[in-house]
């Protein structure tokens, strides 16, 4: 990506007022968005004083246009020939592209990789989504009932996604609170654990394909696996994390956003329990008003181009505003009303044209399961301090909090006492998705994956580590005569890169 574009003759006044930094292009100023954007940013001033574009410092040096308006952000979202999805020929020094996969493709081989994913998300239905979904949460509010008192982001919000999506890609419950765990370090841990978490969750993925294609079963990785696009591994890679990144984050910070809004607004509440508000309509409210990607950094120009009347160079990055585009007067008729706005799905959170969210349908319900879970299981809920002293998370792209603490009534219930770690690893509760039993695995077949690809940080996330303590996941049959027991006295049972991330994981805890 060049540090050069074009004048910004919408540059002016820095909305960021004395001391902004000065606009690299050489006109006005840009809006320094790296020096702190608080939670409540002023988009219908912004937009008065800008239009539908304003010149942005991404990052110190970095520069690039933030659409505020909705009908810009539609239009680029909606046009792929003059801006492109792609980051990679204007990444910065070579450094890796922050998106991947599918999201990170245009045309046809977009499309190759999109198939693959919609189809394979299509084959879960409510009937199959939801009781994973209601398992899990139960699980996670029942490990906080006895209390009295929770922060529902970390101990509900966040490892649900984890929990559930795991469970649906066909792995075992350890390997969930495993994802959980990492997603958790990855995001909100600093640098350091951040570090340590992004390679072991690559591991987690390669070792899910590698698992899956040597063992498939009746869940969304061996569906994917066995798509007739005929995905590579990599690509199954690829596609499997995009789920875990584009879906993990935004789902927990969604259903945050929402049990916040029916704790602080008197009035949400009453509707959403008598029925008024359907579930459908607070996920919309929500992501009108508190959308829990508040700017993606999504759209790069493939030509010079005059747009919302800015001169936009080749190779520009475009971060799409969508918490702005909802404060446009142009379509924010309905305010803050939850009731105004109910029914109303034109907002953007979910994007829109080629790379629209292929999963809305799984989110809404996942997210409406989780909810009404909650409110469920947690009588007589209140916020626990006051929404002044509600912390939100510093992301430019995230809109969510960093915790929800909550007070209800404890029902004297206690999480389950703590299965043998070796059996929680094996043995989840209930399944929904049924598994086919393939064949038994045979040792060295599960380490070829492993040896052939990921990078060196990835194999030290699995393969410095000692020999698990978990048992192996099948044994050998036992022998019956000498025909059994000669090739299975030479075949060692190893554990696979799974089984050996799990074991790192659990040694660090
Ligand atoms: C509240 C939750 C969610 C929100 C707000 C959300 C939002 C979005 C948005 C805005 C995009 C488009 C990005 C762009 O155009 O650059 C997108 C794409 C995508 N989302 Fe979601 N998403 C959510 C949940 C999920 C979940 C749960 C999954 C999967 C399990 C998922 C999978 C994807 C994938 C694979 C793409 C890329 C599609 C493509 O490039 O064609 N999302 N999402």
């Amino acid at each position: 990506m060049r540090q050069e574009t074009a004048a910004d003759d919408r540059g002016g006044t820095p909305p960021g007022g004395a001391g902004a930094d000065r606009c690299p292009r050489g006109g006005g100023a840009a809006l320094p968005l790296h020096v702190g954007v608080g939670a409540d940013m002023p988009w219908s001033r912004l937009r008065e004083r800008h239009g539908g574009l304003v010149a942005v410092e991404i990052s110190p040096g970095v520069s690039g246009w933030l659409l505020l308006g909705y009908k810009e952000n539609l239009q680029v979202l909606r046009d792929q020939t003059r801006f492109s999805a792609d980051p990679r020929p204007w990444s910065p020094g070579g450094a890796a592209p922050a998106r991947s996969g599918a999201l990170a493709h245009d045309g046809e081989e977009h499309r190759r990789l999109r198939t693959a994913i919609v189809d394979t998300l299509a084959r879960v239905g409510t009937p199959q989504l939801v009781p994973v979904v209601e398992r899990a949460a139960v699980h996670l509010l029942d490990r906080v009932a006895a209390d009295g008192s929770a922060d529902l982001i970390g101990r509900f919000a966040a490892p649900l996604p984890a929990l559930v999506l795991n469970e649906l890609f066909g792995l075992p419950d350890a390997y969930g609170h495993l994802l959980a765990d990492l997603t958790l370090r990855l995001w909100s841990g600093g640098p350091d654990r951040a570090e340590h978490a992004a390679p072991a969750i690559r591991s987690y993925f390669r070792g899910l394909v590698a698992r899956k294609r040597a063992d498939p079963g009746e869940d969304v990785a061996s569906w994917l696996l066995a798509h007739p696009n005929g995905l590579t591994d990599d690509e199954a890679v690829e596609a499997l994390s995009l789920l875990w990144e584009t879906g993990h984050e935004p789902t927990t910070h969604l259903i945050g956003n929402a049990l916040l809004r029916l704790l602080e607004d008197p009035n949400v509440w009453t509707a959403y329990l008598g029925g008024t508000l359907t579930p459908e309509d607070l996920v919309d409210y929500v992501m009108w008003t508190e959308p829990p990607i508040r700017m993606l950094a999504g759209r790069y120009s493939t030509t010079d181009v005059r747009f919302a009347g800015a001169r936009i160079r080749r190779g520009d990055p475009l971060l799409l505003g969508f918490a702005a585009a909802h404060t446009d007067p142009s379509v924010s008729r309905g305010g803050d009303d939850a009731m105004a706005l109910a029914g109303n799905r034109s907002h953007l959170s979910w994007g829109a044209g080629a790379h629209r969210c292929p999963a809305t349908g799984f989110a809404r319900e996942l997210v409406r399961t989780a909810i009404d879970t909650a409110v469920d299981r947690l009588r007589g809920m209140l916020l626990a301090v006051g929404p002044e002293d509600l912390r939100r998370r510093a992301s430019l792209t995230v809109h969510g909090l960093v915790e929800l603490p909550v007070w209800f009534t404890a029902t004297g219930e206690r999480a389950e006492p703590a299965e043998p770690r070796e059996e929680r690893a094996e043995a989840p509760v209930r399944r929904r998705i049924r598994r086919k039993r393939g064949p038994a695995p045979r040792g060295a077949r599960y380490q070829a994956p492993l040896a052939r690809g990921g990078t060196e940080e990835e194999q030290a996330a699995v393969e410095s580590v000692p020999a698990p303590a978990v048992r192996p996941r099948r044994r050998s049959p036992q022998g019956v005569g000498a025909r059994y027991q000669a090739p299975f006295a030479r075949e060692e049972v190893r554990p696979d890169s799974l089984e050996k991330l799990l074991a790192t994981w659990r040694s660090r805890e």
